[in-house]
C-alpha cells in the first residue's frame, strides 16, 4: 500500500467517539478524511473543523459533518499531513496553501497527529522552501522587506496569477536552506508588517504516523524527555 494511505489509515485509529476533529489538508490527509467518513457511516457521532476548503469539500463527500472553528470550544484531536520534519519535531507545512487554518486548528487541539511517507522525515527542515501567508495589501513592499532580510521569497502563482489562501491572502514561499535558526528565523518572520503566518510549526505534534515501505512507524513527542 501506498505510504501516505498506510499513515492516514493508521492515525485514524486514535479517533473515539464523539470527538471534535480538526481535519488536515492534503494527499495524505485525503486517506484519513476517506476512512473518517467510513467511521461516521458506521455510527461514529464524529464532528469535525475543516482546514481548507479542499478539505471541507471532502468532509462532504464522505458526509462528516463539519462545524465552523468558532462554533467549538477546543478540538479534541487534529490530523494533518506535513512537508518536513525534523527529530525534534520542528516541521514546515503549508505546501497546499492551508498553513495558517492549520496552524490555528493545531493551537486549539489537545492532540495533534501528523501522518507521511517517510521521504518527509529530514535531519535539518529547510530544503522544501517555506511558505508564509502575507495580505495581498502592499504585498510588493513585503516581499521586498524579506528580499531585504535574506529570505528569498518567491510569491507563489497558479494559473499565472497569484494563488490566493482560502482566507484571500497571497502566499510568499521562502528559500532559505538548512542551516537556518528556527526559534529567530519564526520570530523575524512573525514580526514583519504584512507576514499574517509562517509554515513553521514548533514543537506542535504530539505524535508523528510514518507510513514506510515496511508497514507504519509511529513515533511520540516526548517533550518531558
Ligand atoms: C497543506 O497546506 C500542507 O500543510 C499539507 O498538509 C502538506 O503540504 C502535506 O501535504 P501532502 O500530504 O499532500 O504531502
Amino acid at each position: 500500500m501506498e505510504e501516505k494511505k498506510i499513515a492516514g489509515i493508521k492515525a485514524a485509529e486514535y479517533i473515539q467517539d464523539n470527538m471534535v476533529l480538526g481535519l488536515g489538508t492534503g494527499t495524505t490527509a485525503y486517506y484519513m478524511i476517506e476512512k473518517v467518513g467510513e467511521l461516521v457511516s458506521e455510527g461514529f457521532n464524529l464532528k469535525a473543523v475543516a482546514t481548507s476548503q479542499n478539505t471541507a469539500d471532502l468532509a462532504n463527500k464522505f458526509k462528516i459533518p463539519l462545524v465552523s472553528i468558532d462554533e467549538v470550544e477546543k478540538i479534541d484531536l487534529a490530523i494533518d499531513g506535513v512537508d518536513e520534519i525534523d527529530g525534534r519535531f520542528n516541521a514546515i507545512k503549508g505546501g497546499g496553501g492551508a498553513l495558517f487554518r492549520e496552524k490555528m486548528v493545531a493551537d486549539i487541539a489537545d492532540k495533534v497527529i501528523w501522518i507521511m511517507d517517510s521521504s518527509k522525515v529530514v535531519d535539518s527542515i529547510g530544503a522544501f522552501p517555506l511558505p508564509v501567508e502575507i495580505l495581498p495589501y502592499g504585498y510588493s513592499h513585503t516581499l521586498k522587506k524579506l528580499k531585504s532580510l535574506s529570505f528569498n521569497p518567491v510569491l507563489r502563482i497558479k494559473d499565472s496569477v497569484p494563488f490566493v489562501t482560502d482566507n484571500h491572502n497571497y502566499i510568499a514561499d521562502l528559500h532559505i536552506g538548512k542551516a537556518f535558526d528556527i526559534e529567530c528565523v519564526s520570530q523575524k518572520l512573525k514580526s514583519i508588517t504584512g507576514v499574517l503566518e509562517t509554515g513553521l510549526f514548533l514543537d506542535t505534534c504530539d505524535i508523528i504516523v510514518i507510513g514506510t515501505g515496511n508497514g507504519v512507524e509511529i513515533v511520540e513527542n516526548r517533550r518531558d524527555q
